[in-house]
């Protein structure tokens, strides 16, 4: 007996669109989770998308902040981002590059633009550790556009692996907590593509140029640029483009089901704990 297409293809459960802010020392960006309207979708605690090509909407960047207990990652598409931190780490992100951040016990950092004009774009989306992995020794994983596998599945579809694996290549971040994917798909005009998501991960697609159709039949949900996609009700994605290209994210990632205090760059389990983070950053113990 086949499947119902209903209970086998991911659906968009909700739609969203994000909310304009800014962050840092006045960096205009749209947060899309981490707002009102979808405050989380654990693990994944905040997805900011930034691009602009007016350097006064992010030539501020971001001044020394700190972040305890969970991990900020940092996709760049365009544009070239330093960042610094009070342990002696210190890196570039160039175009294509991804910085996955495992902020752990905490430390204190900048990412401050490297150029005065020309476009600035990307993600960041913070993604949860579970209790036993919060005051773990901060860690980075930081590649460039080379580093990052890029596969062809199918004729018009392009996807860059950066975590999780597909058709046998993996991305080049590891974390098992939270067993994370994160693809960037670009589809020609015309092209669709199905992809199985890890069964019982939480899941959602974000379109970032063009429109994408997704989901399978008369399900199917168009998602125009700067919208974002809930995934679930069935494991296998799929995406089509209509009558020109598109390019999304697909992020998928195990969820942690754990109790979240938040307070800022602090996301713990308990109101003890963020208190705790406090004390610990004033008397300088990240
Ligand atoms: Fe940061």
């Amino acid at each position: 007996m086949n499947t119902p297409v209903s209970d086998r293809y991911a659906r968009a459960t909700r739609t969203l669109r994000g909310q304009a802010t800014s962050d840092g020392a006045g960096v205009r960006l749209t947060r899309v989770i981490g707002g009102p309207a979808l405050p989380d979708l654990d693990p994944f605690l905040l997805l900011d998308e930034f691009g602009t090509d007016r350097p006064e909407d992010y030539i501020a960047g971001f001044p020394e902040h700190p972040h305890r207990g969970f991990e900020t990652v940092t996709y760049m598409l365009d544009g070239r981002m330093r960042h610094r931190d009070n342990h002696g780490n210190e890196g570039l992100l160039t175009p294509g590059s991804v910085q996955w951040m495992t902020a752990g016990r905490g430390l204190v950092h900048s990412e401050m633009p490297e150029q005065q004009e020309g476009r600035m774009r990307g993600f960041q989306l913070w993604v949860n550790l579970p209790a036993k992995d919060k005051m773990t020794a901060p860690r980075y994983q930081e590649f460039p556009a080379d580093d990052i596998p890029e596969v062809q599945p199918s004729a018009g579809v392009s996807v860059k692996v950066i975590a999780g694996e597909l058709g046998g290549t993996r991305g080049p971040i590891s974390q098992p907590a939270t067993d994370p994917l994160y693809f960037d798909i670009a589809l020609d005009a015309g092209a669709s593509w199905e992809f199985p998501l890890p069964e019982g991960h939480s899941a959602f697609a974000y379109v970032f140029e063009g429109e994408a159709d997704v989901g399978e039949g008369s399900e199917a949900r168009r998602l125009e640029t700067h919208e974002l996609a809930v995934l679930g009700g069935g494991n296998v994605f799929k995406a089509g483009a209509s009558g020109k290209p598109v390019r999304l994210i697909l992020v998928a990632g195990r969820p942690l089901r754990e109790p979240v205090a938040r307070y800022g760059p602090f996301v713990m389990n308990t109101k003890q704990e963020i208190m705790q983070a406090f004390v610990d950053f004033q008397e300088g113990r990240f």
